[in-house]
């Protein structure tokens, strides 16, 4: 049996954000523009913090301006709301990224409503995912766009494909359904109260995972041939090698990579898979809102002598 190709994220993204530092170039060169990429954290949860000094690094490394803003765990929800709309009104400023979770006290939904959709890079003004719905040109969400890459590079055209994707939240699922159903796959949208979710497996041509259950996805579920994307990021404990009675910390997937390996056509792994295209695609919505908002189509790649 042969194996499945390992999907590389990381190569891909790494190959995307090279093209977004050569219009970005073009941009200031042309336009005398340099796009501008502010992250609000909140508090001080250490998994967004690891993520938010990514996503600073990456903006500058591509020729951007990166503008970071922490603000304490007690802050309330109206001085965020005014940091946000401060931000709105800065024209440096073309991209504004509010890292989530926000702390208990803060209702999310009414703090993104107040990042005007034009800045909205993360893709989740209800603006933005209204018009997603309705196949209208927007800023779409970043993991979803990242996973339709990797999809559209490993098969191609997705016409006619059955898709199942597991998990329903509103940063990865949901709104992946939609895009998935605008690329014309048959879609299946899984979650928490679905009766046989390895039936649903079985049929599917493309499984995406996103429920944060580590290895939970068994090999035998997978149809052969199919195309498995892994969205989940988990941390566990095993054994430490060597039979010593310590343990150690590993990072895995939704999916058993070893049992996938033999069945799937392609699959992406955990770490190196969705995870960095997810920052690609906020930078290319950053290059995108900033020529948007000053009226003009995205550059080409080559800066003029
Ligand atoms: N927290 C986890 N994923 C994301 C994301 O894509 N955007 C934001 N803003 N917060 C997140």
């Amino acid at each position: 049996m042969t194996r499945a190709r390992i999907i590389d994220g990381k190569a891909i993204a790494a190959k995307i954000r090279n093209h977004i530092a050569l219009k970005t170039a073009t941009l200031a060169q042309k336009h005398g523009i340099t796009p501008g990429l502010a992250v609000i954290l909140v508090g001080e949860n250490m998994a967004s913090q690891t993520y938010v000094r990514n996503k600073a690094r990456a903006t500058t490394a591509v020729g951007m301006e990166s503008f970071g803003h922490l603000l304490p765990e007690e802050t309330t929800q109206e001085n965020l709301i005014a940091l946000v709309h401060k931000l709105n009104a800065d024209a440096r400023v073309h991209g504004i990224l509010v890292q989530l979770p926000l702390p208990g006290h803060m209702n999310e939904a009414a703090v993104l409503a107040e990042v005007t959709p034009e800045k909205d890079v993360d893709g989740f003004h209800f603006a933005n995912v209204g018009k997603l719905v309705l196949g209208l040109p927007c800023l779409p969400p970043c993991t979803p766009s990242g996973i339709l890459a990797l999809l559209k590079e490993t098969l191609g055209n997705l016409d006619g494909l059955r898709a199942l994707v597991i998990g329903r939240s509103n940063i990865v699922g949901k709104p992946l359904s939609i895009m998935l159903t605008n690329e014309n796959c048959t879609v299946t949208l899984a979650h928490s109260k679905t009766r046989n979710i390895a039936a649903e497996c079985a049929r599917a041509d493309i499984i995406v995972s996103a429920v944060g259950k580590p290895e939970f996805l068994r090999g035998e579920w997978i149809k052969p041939g199919a195309t498995v994307i892994d969205v989940g990021i988990n941390h566990v404990l095993v054994p430490e090698d060597a039979g010593g009675d310590g343990e150690k910390k590993k990072l895995v997937g939704d999916v058993c990579f070893n049992e996938a390996l033999d069945v799937a056509k392609a699959i992406t792994p955990v770490p190196g898979g969705v995870g960095p295209m997810t920052i690609a695609m906020l930078l290319e919505n950053t290059l995108k809102a900033a020529c948007m908002q000053a009226g003009i189509s995205l550059p080409e790649e080559d800066p003029q002598p």
